[in-house]
């Protein structure tokens, strides 16, 4: 079988290198892809944009591919699947209706209402003076979210009430809208599910780190690194989370008419006294978490991606996962998440790899037979232990043998997992 991925990041190299595991899948196409999957055995990047879904629904045709999976979130809300499926091309991901569970944090909102998930108290404005007079009303801390898509940047947890009313001017989006909600503590989970709009099923939970500094300082980037399992979810918070969040959320959107087949992604906050809170939900795989989630995949993820399509979820056996603890460590350009140079040559990557890691590019490129970075993110060095220990310490033996221009990375990605 052939399968094109759409992206170009470091869950869409992995996602090709997972896909490539299985024994029923000998080819992949990544569009646009990245130096990762331009240099992986049976893998091709096609040079397409994420939103040319013309070209991709030709590419599709020409090279006889029997599965696209989507990526990002940005080509699902602008209906890359309406799209492709009005042409007959099975395709992994939610329609243009579907992807709202992100692509508006207002509409994400009133599916959590109805379908009695516990999340953050919230409410939704127009107005910018009535908001500015509800977060004085409220008091800080509070959080200030822009309703729409905002690339990571569309969300401000305020600490002052100043901060707050200025969050209220900077993130009122095209459409005006703004959520604004109750601040939640505790630890943050990734529940990455996945559904054919009948069934849901959990993968290994992960943990994000968002911070670019150690300790969680610093300003918030699209991920520094993570880890799976997690061990603060124990297999009966994990029940609970189906039952209370997972399946009731699928439910509502069922009973919408909307056939959500694709990943739903729980941004949970688990409080202090161990309640399951939604953050927010997402429409796609999580990057960093596939870096890690993907890896400990025992069932075939190809047999996964069809049992979705074809709407068979609940005939597939439970989904196997490996032994064992992930890490994956993000090497990043320096300066981001402000602004970084791009175009340095990238050394020591199979250095890394004859270390037992996985790399999985993100913002490199293949050019004249070098890869050079190209992003911000540069990097995800995976590695897979007995235990957390173990897969940290093998993850950063890979780390050093990595060399660019103003290479950064965090030193304490993974140690979260005692808490
Ligand atoms: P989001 O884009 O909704 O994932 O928000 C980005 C980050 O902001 C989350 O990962 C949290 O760290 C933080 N955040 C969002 N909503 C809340 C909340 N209600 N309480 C505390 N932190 C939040
Ligand atoms: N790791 C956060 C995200 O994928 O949105």
């Amino acid at each position: 079988m052939k399968v094109l991925v759409v992206g170009n990041g470091g869950r869409e190299h992995t996602l090709a290198w997972t896909l490539l595991q299985s024994f029923n899948v000998d080819e992949v196409f990544c569009t646009p892809g990245n130096g990762g999957t331009a240099t992986m055995s049976n893998c091709h990047n096609l040079a397409l944009a994420v939103d040319d879904f013309a070209g991709i629904a030709d590419a599709v045709k020409a090279n006889q591919i029997s599965l696209v999976v989507v990526g990002p979130e940005v080509p699902l809300s602008l209906g890359i699947v309406d799209y492709l499926r009005e042409r007959n091309i099975a395709v992994f991901g939610p329609t243009k209706e579907g992807a709202q569970i992100e692509s508006s944090k207002s509409w994400a909102k009133e599916i959590m209402t109805q379908a009695n998930v516990p999340t953050a108290k919230s409410k939704t404005f127009t107005n910018a003076a009535a908001a500015k007079d509800y977060l004085r009303a409220q008091g800080a801390p509070i959080v200030v979210k822009a309703d729409g898509l905002a690339a990571g940047k569309g969300v401000i947890v305020a600490t002052t009430i100043e901060e707050a009313i200025a969050a209220v001017d900077l993130l009122r989006d095209n459409s005006g809208k703004l959520v604004i909600e109750e601040f939640l503590t505790g630890s943050e989970v990734s529940v990455l599910a996945v559904t054919d709009g009948k069934t849901i099923r959990p993968l290994s939970p992960a943990q994000d780190h968002k911070r670019i500094g150690e300790g969680d300082t610093g300003k918030n980037t699209g991920g520094m690194g993570a880890y799976s399992p997690v061990p603060l979810v124990t297999p009966e918070l994990m029940t609970r989370i189906e039952q209370e969040i997972l399946q009731p959320t699928l439910d509502i959107l069922k009973q919408k008419k909307i056939d959500y087949c694709g990943v739903l992604y729980a941004g949970l906050m688990i409080t202090p006294e161990g309640e399951p809170k939604v953050i927010e939900f997402n429409c796609r795989f999580g990057d960093p978490e596939t870096q890690v989630v993907l890896p400990l995949l025992d069932t075939p993820l190809d047999e996964i991606l069809l049992a979705c399509v074809e709407q068979k979820l609940s005939q597939l056996p439970p989904i196997k996962t490996k032994a064992g603890s992930a890490v994956c460590i993000v090497a990043a350009s320096g300066g981001y998440p402000d602004t970084y140079e791009k175009g340095k040559a990238i050394a020591g990557i199979a250095e890394a790899t004859n270390k037992g890691a996985i790399v999985f590019h993100a913002g490199t490129k293949l050019e004249q037979e070098e890869i050079l970075t190209d992003g911000g993110r540069v990097l995800g060095i995976t590695a897979i232990g007995d235990d957390f220990e173990q897969a940290i310490a093998s993850a950063y033996n890979a780390v050093e043998s990595i060399q660019f221009e103003r290479m950064y990375y965090r030193r304490d990605i993974g140690h979260k997992y005692k808490n």
